[in-house]
């Protein structure tokens, strides 16, 4: 039984990735996940806002970002609360490079173009096998429409594709008005692959202390479906690489994943409640279900259930949305 897959150009014993974490902090739990059986691995990002403070000197958090205000800069950690600095980031690079066999994917998060896109060839220089470039950000500029915060996007993606030899992926976030062609944006500029979707941290309100509250929930299988839909949508259209992240909690997770065509599948959270060695269950379970269904290889069911023969999806979403309306009744 065959289990390989090509991820980004690299070829990967599975499709299990260990999604960007702080699994890859330390080389000890990362030789345990190879152990158990991860395909590959993704470091926790290093942010744009972490590199333009390093490249301008400063080792602390005041004015971090080129555009923002004072009282903007005092949100962001202070330099001490980062896990890794720049530096310590590219030693984690090599450090899991001379420990693991499996690749090494390196993490940028960022969205704006600047100076700290050139750090992708230092990622590349230190070992990296691959990039994801988190393009995480929330809109809230009323003064700049979706195609200006988009063309940002496009233009950071082509920097740090270009600047590069390894793959880039791209880790998007599910609000884009047009994902399909922003993802053919995307591969336009550069990028090998893309990432579905970005999961967004979702601050709570404390109605007693009148605060808000940063939290960050685990996922559950509930949020896989939204990846599952626009897997399947975007995968007849993309020639690169397309993984799922979010929500990929079992096996039956991973085979869906895979019939809506993901090359690959990221996982964090599960592995987060079960510990490293939850792995190898996982795969024994998506063996069983090849065997039960009498595939040999992973190829034979990737995208069989994605759109590519339904001449026009939209129009297929909307008359399910209005089926599914329509059967309830009071
Ligand atoms: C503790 C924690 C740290 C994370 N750190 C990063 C990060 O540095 N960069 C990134 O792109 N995603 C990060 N993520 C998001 C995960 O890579 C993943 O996309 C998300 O958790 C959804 O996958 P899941 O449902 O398997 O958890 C983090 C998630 C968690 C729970």
């Amino acid at each position: 039984m065959k289990l390989e897959t090509s991820y980004l150009g690299l070829h990967l014993r599975n499709p299990f990735v260990v999604g960007a974490s702080p699994f890859g902090d330390s080389g000890h739990v990362a030789r345990q996940l190879q152990d158990a059986g991860a395909g590959a691995i993704v470091m926790r990002s290093l942010f744009e806002e972490q590199i333009d403070a390093e490249q301008r000197g400063l080792n602390h958090n005041v004015e971090f970002g080129a555009e923002s205000h004072a009282e903007a800069t005092s949100y962001f950690p202070h330099f001490a609360e980062y896990q890794l600095t720049p530096d310590h980031y590219l030693r984690q690079i090599a450090d899991l490079k001379g420990t693991l066999t499996i690749p090494v994917i390196a993490s940028l998060n960022g969205c704006r173009p600047g100076g700290w896109t050139d750090y992708a060839a230092r990622f590349e220089a230190a070992g990296a096998d691959a990039i994801e470039l988190n393009l995480y950000q929330l809109a809230a500029d009323g003064e700049r429409d979706a195609s200006q915060v988009e063309a940002d996007m496009i233009e950071t993606v082509r920097r740090v594709t270009g600047s590069v030899r390894i793959p880039v992926a791209v880790k998007l976030s599910p609000f884009h008005t047009s994902p399909v062609q922003f993802a053919l944006a995307l591969e336009q500029a550069g990028a090998a692959g893309v990432v579905l979707f970005n999961r967004f941290y979702q601050p709570d309100f404390d109605i007693d202390e009148l605060e808000v509250v940063p939290r960050l929930n685990l996922s559950d299988s509930s949020e896989l479906l939204l990846r599952l839909r626009w897997l399947s949508i975007i995968s007849p259209r993309l020639k690169g690489s397309l993984a799922a992240t979010g929500g990929v909690h079992n096996p039956a997770d991973i085979v869906k994943a895979i019939l809506a065509g993901a090359h690959a599948v990221q996982l964090v959270s599960v592995l987060l409640k079960h510990g490293p060695r939850y792995l190898s269950t996982l795969l024994d379970g998506v063996r069983q279900w090849m065997i039960d269904h009498d595939y040999k290889s992973v190829g034979e069911f990737r995208g069989a259930m994605n759109l590519r023969r339904c001449p026009d999806p939209a129009a297929f979403e909307r008359a399910n949305y209005q089926r599914i309306l329509q059967s309830w009744r009071v």
